[in-house]
């Protein structure tokens, strides 16, 4: 691979139950995000991706304002602003001319983050000029419980892995996949805290983020709901994936979302 040493030693460190299990279960043929279809920035013109100076594309990102962007604290916790770039309007990672990309010129991480399997996976990026091209996305308010209802069908965008160990994907892919109750999510997983996490898809599995999503959108009823954060393989029986709750975050990201330009 060509990412620098220290993505790779994040998403080792962070991924590093995820791929473990994604190397030991054999990724079936037809399972694409996993389970995706083809996406367009033109329907989700907030959705973004991080790449670093060499171009690579790393996570995923949403813009919450022409000059914020909202990610998972993992996957820029321990970079510089300098380090990082932002990838708007580019569907194909290969294109030279779809988009743009901005360079970060601020990281803020959330000052509880440690890792993604203890919480508050979330990350402000603030941008070195504002992206007006493409509308940001509002993110979840303290009313939006509702939307975390059980059963909610939710959106996910990303350039990630396309099967458990597979390779990441070249164009956005997009999946539905329906919010999980808090105590199946707890059966699923020992570390999943309902205060500040949430877990979306099928008990079959299929259908799922995977390694290269983190950081990107979780959308339901026109909101920011979720940041891919963490997961056990990718589209597992039984293993949802996991999601940073953002309305439990929301005093914080506006308070970040909202500090005017200097
Ligand atoms: N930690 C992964 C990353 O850095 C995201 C994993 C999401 N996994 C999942 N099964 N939904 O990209």
């Amino acid at each position: 691979m060509r990412d620098k040493p220290r993505i790779g030693r994040l998403l080792a460190v962070v991924c590093l139950l995820a791929g473990m299990i994604a190397a030991a279960v054999p990724a079936s043929a037809d399972v694409r995000i996993v389970g995706g279809t083809k996406a367009s920035t033109d329907d989700y013109p907030f959705v973004v991706y991080l790449a670093s100076t060499d171009g690579f594309q790393f996570c995923g990102g949403t813009l919450a304002s022409s000059i914020k962007v909202v990610t998972a604290a993992h996957c820029v916790k321990g970079q510089t602003a300098g380090e990082i770039s932002v990838v708007a309007g580019r569907d194909d990672k290969k294109s030279k001319t779809e988009g743009v990309e901005v360079p970060v010129k601020g990281v803020w991480t959330h000052p509880k983050y440690t890792d993604a399997l203890a919480g508050h996976d979330v990350a402000v990026l603030t941008l070195a000029k504002p992206i007006t091209r493409y509308s940001p996305l509002p993110i979840a308010t303290s009313n939006d419980h509702s939307a975390y209802e059980q059963d909610t069908m939710a959106t996910i965008l990303g350039w990630g892995r396309t099967a458990s160990g597979g390779q990441t994907s070249q164009y956005l892919l997009k999946a539905d996949v329906p919010i999980v109750s808090d105590s199946s999510c707890s059966d699923s997983f020992t570390k999943y805290n309902s205060n500040w996490m949430v877990c979306a898809g099928y008990p079959q599995g299929g259908i799922d983020g995977c390694q290269g999503d983190s950081g990107g959108p979780m959308v339901a009823h026109g909101r920011l709901l979720g940041i891919s954060s963490w997961g056990e393989g990718c589209g597992l029986p039984n293993k949802p994936g996991v999601y940073t709750r953002v309305m439990a975050y929301y005093t914080e990201l506006m308070q970040q979302i909202k500090t005017p330009l200097p």
